[in-house]
């Protein structure tokens, strides 16, 4: 009972973006330790499914959202299999695609906005748990008249929490996270990822390098004697802080849906997942505090790749397994 109690909670807290927890210095100097190349790094396959099929991504927007937000968050997604000009979102999907299977099948580049659901009713509350997901994915699907469909074979289903939702461990821990659903809840397993809102409750822990945490003092100075806070590319650092979150967090669902593809590390429950092992990295250079070589607009936001419609990203960089280091296509070398 207590080790079966133990394994449940030692699982619901695997796969996490924990980003600039508080020890931030570790975290600074894990970023730097990866940032070239690097043979420590064993990042291993262990024999389970990655994403190959073309991927229907589901969207439940939990909670109040502001239009303009929606809209830069489909954006991002329409962007990840359109093309875009170099460097785009789906150039840097490309190292995702590098990943595969035991088949031989690599990560789809395909993935679809297949369905939307608008929970806007809080059907589970303001104080969710991280297990409180998947009764929000059961919710999604089983509604009437709008239900989302429940596709077990190429679904990918996205829980967004408005900033008015607090989600367990959310800006202490963890920004996002990705799981599997268990049959018992929702009927069928299948791969989920959640992100919150974090502009409201904790833009200097999720949203960064839009925005810099207040108990650090001043943010480290950059190369050009200013400092590393951007601005943001979509004008709004809580989303397009999200998205970043977001990014990192489908490279690691793809790579590892059901936590026994690729991972780092020798402990499925809490594996070093592909962008886990570039937290901080958005550019060549990039580690220790400082987040890369990056392009700056007209304007001075930040941002290192293209999508659909003149948007621009900021997305962190994911571990290249031919190359053996973090990479983006916004490399400079
Ligand atoms: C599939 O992955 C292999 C191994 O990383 C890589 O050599 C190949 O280029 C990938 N294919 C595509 C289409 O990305
Ligand atoms: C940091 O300070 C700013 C301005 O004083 C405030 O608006 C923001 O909420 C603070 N952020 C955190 C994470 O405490």
């Amino acid at each position: 009972m207590h080790l079966q109690y133990h394994i449940l909670f030692l699982s619901l807290f695997c796969c996490s973006y924990l980003v600039f927890s508080w020890s931030q210095n570790d975290l600074f100097s894990q970023a730097k330790n990866y940032e070239g190349s690097s043979d420590l790094v064993e990042l291993q396959y262990h024999m389970g499914p990655v994403l190959a099929s073309p991927i229907d991504l589901y969207i439940i927007w939990y909670g109040h959202w502001n239009r303009y937000h929606q809209a830069t968050i489909r954006d991002f997604i329409y962007s990840l299999s359109s093309p875009s000009p170099y460097p785009s979102v789906a150039d840097w999907w490309r190292t995702i695609r590098l990943y595969t299977d035991q088949t031989g099948s690599n990560v789809t580049e395909s993935i679809v906005l297949s369905g939307e659901f608008f929970d806007s009713s809080y059907s589970h509350g303001r104080y969710l748990s991280r297990l409180a997901m998947q009764s929000i994915i059961k919710t999604a699907v089983k509604s009437h008249p709008r239900a989302l469909p429940l596709n077990p074979n190429n679904g990918l289903y996205l829980v967004l929490t408005s900033g008015d939702v607090q989600v367990q461990d959310f800006c202490r821990e963890v920004c996002g996270f990705h799981y599997f659903t268990f049959p018992t809840i929702v009927g069928v397993t299948v791969p989920y990822a959640w992100v919150g809102y974090s502009g409201t409750q904790c833009p200097g822990m999720c949203a960064y390098p839009f925005a810099w945490p207040n108990y650090s003092g001043k943010p480290p100075p950059s190369a050009n004697g200013g400092t590393n806070i951007m601005k943001a590319p979509n004008g709004d650092a809580g989303v397009d802080g999200m998205i970043s979150v977001l990014a990192h967090e489908l490279a690691e669902v793809s790579s590892n849906p059901l936590i026994n593809a690729w991972y780092a590390g020798d402990n499925p429950t809490a594996p070093t997942e592909i962008a886990d092992l570039c937290l901080g990295v958005y550019g060549s250079g990039g580690g220790g505090g400082y987040v890369g070589k990056v392009y700056k607009d007209a304007w001075g936001d930040g941002f290192n790749v293209n999508g659909v419609k003149g948007r621009r990203f900021l997305l962190q960089w994911v571990w290249n397994p031919v190359k053996r280091r973090c990479f983006g296509p916004n490399s400079i070398d």
